[in-house]
């Protein structure tokens, strides 16, 4: 589908075969609507009366130009909300589904909610959810709907070019949440570290995103003995991918994100059961949020200097892997006994958190599919947060209230801590016990994290569901940083 800005506001019944215009129950329509009798006509005779989930459809067959208009209930105009909002979008989308036009007048983008950028953004990402398959894989092909163009109407015409700038805004976002869809629905046996490198040197062609890596050696060289030893029975190699971003020279300071890349986590020796281990080639959906948040930074030329991360490995078995009980010199000096070969994201992660505070970070936020607890603690539908930083966690949630995504804090409790230490090493990578598992791997984490300000989000819950890929919490991130971007422009313009 293609998303367009109707301009031409007198004229516009003519290019489209269809208008949809949204009804609210007492039925009032603009006068000023061509065939205004012909719509009040039928809404009579079919006695429509404009509750949620209704839509009567009017064939104009009067007029040469053939020219439809659908109608879709919107309820009380009063009690219209964004969840009610969303509902009546969706509801549009079934049934421009089932018909065949090509061009499409979309008017419900004036229903009355106040947030002129939430109601486009919606509407295309609802859109765009609704036709998005994953069939790469597919011999026969499913419908695509490329022809189809939705033109959106603006209500003043003042709107048009914020309608426009919104329109352009929403499909980045939305085609940065598309790419991290697709590379974490790709399978393992493609998708390995080396793939996705390419993939994302071949995405930052010609672009300011610079791109680099640390090999297998290099890693070695520097002590990386966490993120290897979690590579150590695989055949695939590992590789740290970094995507530097600066548009902004008077940031001194990156912002760093940290995606977990395991392209497949079986466990390794602390073996997975075979029920859904399917799944774990989405454990690399942290690496590919960061690679979808560069790509959005970077085509809305968002003023920061950002660096991302993509921590790519594999967690497998052979007659090299880590064993339960071996016992590693982290990058931060720090002695790790592995109890559990399972609990290998924070292990990938506590290396890159100490190689990254080279950059002087101005703080960092990483984002792994980390513990199966959070899903039980939090369900598939709200991301885990924890952090080291009250201020960074404040501005993180407020945030994801307007991007349709959802977070919610959990303690990173002191106590807890406790719960790593090792008998024979400086600390173990889990605890016995199986309580809080997504509080104590932050704990984990927290070691390796002192000398800056730290937020972590666990994605194991929200990553992924039985329709593939999700893309969180991309959204939630890019809402964070523009408004970051807001905030130090108007503190800038105080002093
Ligand atoms: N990748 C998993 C976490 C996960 C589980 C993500 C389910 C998505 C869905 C992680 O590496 C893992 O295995 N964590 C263990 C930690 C435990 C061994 C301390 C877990 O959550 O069971
Ligand atoms: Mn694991
Ligand atoms: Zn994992």
């Amino acid at each position: 589908m293609k998303y367009k800005i109707q301009k031409n506001t007198k004229n516009y019944f003519q290019n489209n075969e269809c208008v949809i215009i949204g009804i609210y129950e007492n039925k009032k329509i603009k006068k000023n609507i061509l065939k205004y009798n012909l719509i009040i006509q039928e809404i009579e005779k079919y006695n429509f009366n404009g509750k949620i989930n209704t839509f009567l459809i009017i064939k104009d067959i009067n007029t040469k130009i053939k020219q439809d208009y659908i109608l879709i209930g919107c309820g009380k105009k009063k009690k219209i909300n964004k969840n009610k909002f969303k509902k009546i979008i969706k509801k549009s989308f079934n049934i421009i589904k089932q018909l065949n036009y090509q061009n499409i007048l979309y008017t419900l983008n004036n229903l009355n909610i106040k947030n002129i950028y939430w109601k486009i953004f919606n509407i295309i990402k609802i859109f765009k959810n609704k036709t998005y398959f994953f069939q790469k894989f597919k011999k026969k092909k499913l419908k695509q709907y490329k022809n189809i163009q939705i033109n959106f109407l603006p209500n003043k015409k003042k709107e048009y070019f914020t309608i426009k700038k919104y329109i352009k805004k929403s499909l980045y976002i939305l085609k940065g949440i598309k790419i991290c869809k697709n590379i974490c629905n790709t399978p393992p046996n493609i998708c390995n570290s080396l793939y996705i490198y390419k993939k994302i040197k071949n995405k930052f062609k010609n672009c300011d995103v610079k791109i680099s890596c640390l090999d297998k050696k290099k890693m070695f060289s520097l002590g990386m003995n966490a993120y290897l030893s979690v590579n150590k029975g695989s055949y695939n190699k590992p590789l740290i991918i970094k995507l530097k971003y600066n548009n902004n020279k008077n940031m001194l300071k990156p912002i760093i994100l940290i995606g977990k890349g395991i392209t497949f986590d079986c466990g390794g020796i602390s073996l997975k059961t075979s029920q859904n281990m399917h799944h774990m080639k989405y454990d690399m959906s942290g690496a590919a949020s960061i690679y979808g948040i560069i790509y959005i930074i970077s085509k809305l030329k968002l003023k920061i200097n950002v660096i991302g991360i993509l921590a790519c490995a594999e967690n497998m078995i052979n007659g090299n892997s880590t064993k339960p009980g071996d016992i590693i010199t982290t990058l931060s000096k720090k002695t790790v006994e592995i109890i559990n070969t399972d609990a290998e994201g924070r292990l990938i992660l506590c290396d890159v958190l100490s190689y990254i505070k080279k950059f002087h970070p101005k703080f960092v936020i990483d984002i792994a599919t980390l513990t199966g607890s959070c899903l039980i603690a939090l369900g598939n539908k709200i991301n885990g947060l924890l952090s080291n930083n009250k201020k960074l966690s404040n501005k993180l949630i407020k945030s994801s209230h307007n991007s349709g995504e959802y977070i919610h804090q959990l303690p990173l409790f002191k106590k807890y801590k406790k719960y790593l230490k090792s008998n024979i090493a400086d600390i173990k990578n889990c605890t016995n016990k199986s309580y809080a598992g997504t509080i104590t791997a932050a704990c984990f984490l927290s070691y390796f994290t002192k000398k800056y300000k730290w937020a972590h989000i666990d994605i194991a819950g929200t990553a992924y569901n039985t329709n593939g890929a999700t893309g969180q919490p991309i959204n939630i991130i890019i809402q964070f940083l523009i408004e970051y971007i807001k905030k130090k422009k108007k503190n800038e313009k105080k002093i």
